[in-house]
């Protein structure tokens, strides 16, 4: 069934899902990429803290059965993320993470869905999706591509060359309709081995909602390779130098 008309009322429940399910198997690293060392804290500390301090009701944190003990003792409850309201347990693909934390959203309009492995999330972008989700049911920040992107097959022989001017490297935040983006996970249960790398991409197969994209900023990045971490450090630095 789709879903097409969504309300937006203000003065409703947004609840942010923040993601650290993952083993991050890039990172090559013994413990998962979230919780390794960035300046002074666990990477994940930083997207708590950032919705700790922003309008969002509460938040649900999502992360493997190893680590609920030490998610709750080390970071929440050690740096007073008082808006946690549940620890849930992820699943073996970022979806089974993202519908556990759905499902544990209850009470919420909208939630926000963040990868716990994006440190540098700013209050614009959580205030920008919170009024673009009002509007739009589905929303996602992004920033447009700087490099040209290139098609290839498997001989990585070039196959095309798409306008770069339409295209947008996708990060989250992605905001939603809960009931919408549950709907769309009842589609996709019924309709396994689908490569489903992000949440957008499920309301685009599942409903006939169309997802808005709005400016992110490149600091936004997500941590998945070591050099990342050397990045990041460097934007959070910068933010504190500035302030
Ligand atoms: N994630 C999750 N549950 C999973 C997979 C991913 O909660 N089963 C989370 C990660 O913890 C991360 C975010 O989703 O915050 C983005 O995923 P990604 O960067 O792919 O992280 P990993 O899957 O951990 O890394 P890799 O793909 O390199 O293994
Ligand atoms: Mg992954």
């Amino acid at each position: 069934s789709n879903i097409e008309i969504f309300d937006a009322v203000d003065g409703v429940k947004v609840t942010a899902i923040v993601l650290a399910a993952g083993k991050g198997s890039r990172m090559h690293s013994d413990i998962p990429k979230q919780f390794m060392t960035l300046g002074d804290y666990p990477v994940l500390y930083y997207s708590l803290k950032a919705f700790q301090d922003s309008p969002v009701d509460d938040i649900i944190l999502v992360t493997g059965e190893d680590y609920v003990e030490y998610c709750r003792n080390d970071i929440v409850d050690r740096y007073n993320i008082t808006k946690v309201r549940k620890i849930v347990t992820g699943g073996a693909e970022r979806y089974y993470s993202v519908h556990n934390g759905l499902i544990a959203a209850d009470g919420a309009k909208y939630v926000l869905i963040h990868d716990g492995a994006r440190p540098c999330i700013t209050q614009k972008i959580i205030t920008d999706s919170i009024d673009a989700v009002k509007i739009y049911s589905a929303c996602t920040v992004g920033v447009p591509v700087k490099d040209t992107i290139k098609i290839v097959d498997e001989d990585q022989m070039g196959v095309d060359t798409p306008d770069r001017s339409r295209l947008w490297q996708v990060q989250t935040p992605q905001s939603f309709n809960r009931e919408l983006l549950l709907t769309c996970y009842d589609g996709l249960a019924h309709d396994k081995c689908q490569v489903i790398t992000d949440d957008t991409m499920i309301v685009e197969r599942y409903s006939s909602v169309r997802t808005k994209v709005i400016m992110g900023a490149y600091e936004n990045l997500k941590i998945t390779t070591p050099e990342d971490l050397k990045i990041a450090s460097n934007f959070l630095k910068k933010d504190v130098d500035t302030k």
